[in-house]
């Protein structure tokens, strides 16, 4: 328990040392420019008002529902129908249908990736064998530089960090996590169950890398005309359509896949990503559009990941779609709290799941008791029990159940739910997901 609690710790406080980056002075000036931004993408998009979210604090009045006896009924679009109202019956034609939901979730949901993105320059800036804990591991530590000749106004530089085994004699599976690279600081020792989740990897012979989604785009709306949807705008507002930040951090995680193709230490044929709570979306986002990455860990993801949005349990569309939050989205997202509600999109979380099939995808929750009821365990269940009919389509295998499972009980398929016994985290559920990995990572 204590373990867990450090961990939740050690995510918190990563959050929060990114936040302390700031002085308040200069978090209030960037709520204020996110504020401003919000407001001009409201003029765009004729909103007036918006419906305000609930809140995140159970012992608030307006408090975000988390009991299951109030969630309403609610009637979720199809993945298998197209939007014509023909049935999909073959993986043909799914393949037809999978471009219709990549549309809506471009339109509506994500936003679009622009056609005329400059070119990605990786350099390896510095490159060491050493040791992890007790694990020889070579770390490459590399730049993507965009080139910004088109606007030098704005410079982008993500941040790569690349740590594969020092005796790795082939080509090794790597997964990748959005997040930052602590390096060793908070590296334990120990039996097997307290390495961390890089030792883990770098145990059983494959790598890891981490790549920074706030060098790739910031994570405010403050950062809008700057980052690669900035540079991509020179420097212009976006259009309601026009990508936002998870689209981003995903587009980041193809260009390092770009990079991983150039690297003989990378197997491309079998990269993983990983994230957790926004870098979860972000995770599952990048799963959706980038056919190279072959399985995902997405932890903690919630509203905007593999969360039921229909559902009204938990984070809700009003709050992503708040100054908060809407940059992780297309302008366009913001309709659903306004002029529409959660019942009019045309696309869920299920969907977003059911595009990243037949490659398996791994779910992760913590326990709604440490974690709390804002990421709505249930919800991000169905996302991937509900896709279960297109992996079923595609010769795969689905959780084959609907109903919600105990904690710390793995429903098993190509797409699988396990909810851990610890708060805000994936610590828990490494283990689980290498074991899983390995049933397809494994040569
Ligand atoms: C907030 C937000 C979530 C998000 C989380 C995080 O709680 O409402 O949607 O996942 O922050 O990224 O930590």
């Amino acid at each position: 328990m204590l373990k867990l609690i450090i961990a939740s710790l050690l995510m918190r406080m990563s959050v929060n040392l990114v936040q302390a980056q700031f002085s308040q002075q200069a978090r209030d000036s960037i709520n204020k420019l996110s504020y401003n931004d919000h407001q001009q993408m409201l003029g765009q998009l004729g909103i007036t008002s918006l419906r305000p979210g609930p809140s995140g604090n159970p012992q608030s009045p307006d408090a975000a529902n988390t009991d299951e006896t109030k969630v309403q009924p609610y009637f979720l679009p199809d993945p298998l129908v197209f939007n014509s109202g023909h049935r999909v019956k073959t993986p043909q034609e799914w393949k037809q249908r999978r471009t219709e939901i990549r549309e809506i979730f471009d339109r509506e949901i994500y936003g679009r990736v622009p056609e005329n993105i400059p070119a990605v320059n990786w350099r390896v800036i510095s490159e060491k064998d050493t040791l992890d804990g007790d694990i020889p591991v070579t770390i490459k530590k590399l730049e993507g530089v965009v080139d910004n000749s088109s606007y030098p106004e704005v410079e982008v530089v993500m941040q790569l960090t690349v740590g594969t085994p020092v005796d790795a004699r082939k080509s090794v599976p790597v997964i990748l996590e959005f997040g930052f690279d602590w390096g060793g600081r908070f590296s334990r020792q120990g039996n097997s169950e307290e390495l961390t989740w890089k030792q883990q990897l770098l145990q059983k012979g494959w790598g890891y890398a981490i790549l920074v989604p706030w060098t790739i785009q910031a994570d405010n709306g403050a950062g809008l005309r700057q980052g690669i949807i900035g540079l991509a705008n020179k420097g212009e507002n976006r259009k309601p359509d026009d990508w936002g930040a998870l689209r981003a951090w995903a587009w980041g995680a193809s260009k390092a896949i770009d990079y991983f193709e150039t690297d003989p230490e990378v197997d491309v044929a079998r990269i993983g990503i990983e994230g957790m709570s926004r870098y979860g979306k972000a995770a599952l986002v990048a799963m959706a559009y980038e056919p190279r990455i072959a399985i995902g860990f997405i932890g903690s993801s919630g509203a905007g990941g593999a969360k039921i949005l229909h559902r009204v349990f938990g984070e809700q569309v009003e709050n992503l779609a708040s100054s908060a939050e809407y940059h992780w989205f297309a302008g366009n997202f913001i309709k659903y709290a306004g002029p529409l509600t959660q019942e009019d999109l045309p696309v869920d979380a299920h969907h977003l799941v059911a595009i990243c099939a037949p490659r398996p995808v791994f779910i992760s929750s913590g326990s709604a008791a440490v974690e709390g009821q804002w990421v709505d365990a249930k919800g991000m269940f169905l996302g991937g029990a509900m896709a279960g009919p297109v992996y079923e389509l595609l010769g795969k295998q689905s959780m084959r159940t609907m109903h919600f499972p105990q904690q710390e009980t793995l429903v098993d398929g190509d797409v699988a739910f396990r909810q851990h016994e610890g708060g805000h985290t994936n610590t828990p559920n490494w283990p689980h997901f290498i074991k899983f990995a390995e049933r397809y990572l494994e040569r």
